[in-house]
């Protein structure tokens, strides 16, 4: 029996790495064999990639190297990672996939949509998840999320000028461009209201799995 690709998307802040937890979780119990990978990175060559792209000084790429860059190492997790899991019959859960890339470099920053969707073609030949759960959220509340989880990790009390310098307008950007996504993709991708707590969102996210009973 194949396995199962659910990847999760949205924002920052959004809650993607608490509700993979959950979802991890909630395969297990019913006894199946589950992968909890992220993006960019999940295999050590990918795991590379992401720090040149997540460093502060990993160099000024342009749009296009960029974008590349990351489709790389997608083309990695996917070949040595993903797929051999799922032919394994595991479930497969992403923190962030392609949409990420299209939201970010293509609605957030202005790289043309049809070259992504052009590299997307080239390096995964059509390769996508089962399902993807977009977690969605006003942006100035998973930045609020975001912000206050950055400052608990680091011992700082919440700075309200960090807050006001945050940029909401891309932010604004790549919510709609997520939005776009799932419109385009009605039959892949469910959107979670992900403003409630954390159990709530999941319990959205379980009644979709149960609805689509691929599994
Ligand atoms: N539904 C929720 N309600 C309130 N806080 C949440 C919720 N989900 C996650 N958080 C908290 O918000 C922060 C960001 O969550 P996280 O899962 O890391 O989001 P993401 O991976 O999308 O950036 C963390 O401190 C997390 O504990
Ligand atoms: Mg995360």
């Amino acid at each position: 029996m194949a396995g199962l690709f659910i990847t999760l998307e949205g924002g920052e802040g959004a809650g993607k790495t608490t509700q993979c937890r959950k979802i991890k979780e909630y395969y297990e119990t019913l006894g199946h064999e589950v992968v909890l990978t992220r993006e960019p990175g999940g295999t050590p060559e990918a795991e590379k990639i992401r720090n040149l792209l997540v460093q502060r000084d990993g160099g000024n790429w342009t749009p296009m190297a960029e974008c590349l860059l990351f489709f790389a190492a997608r083309q990695m997790h996917v070949e040595t990672l993903i797929k051999p899991a799922i032919a394994y019959g595991k479930v497969v859960i992403s923190d962030r996939f392609t949409d990420s890339t299209v939201a970010y470099q293509g609605y957030g920053h202005g790289f043309d949509l049809s070259v992504i969707r052009q590299i997307e073609t080239i390096t995964l030949n059509g390769f996508c998840p089962d399902l993807t759960f977009l977690l969605d959220i006003p942006v100035e509340n998973g930045l609020r999320r975001s912000l206050d989880q950055k400052n608990k990790a680091a011992g700082l009390e919440n700075t309200e000028d960090r807050f006001e310098k945050m940029d909401k307008s891309f932010h604004e950007k790549l919510r709609q461009g997520f939005l776009t996504i799932a419109k385009e993709n009605p039959d892949r991708v469910t959107v979670i209201d992900a403003s409630q707590s954390a159990d709530d969102v999941f319990s959205q996210i379980e009644s979709a799995l149960k609805v689509t009973n691929v599994i």
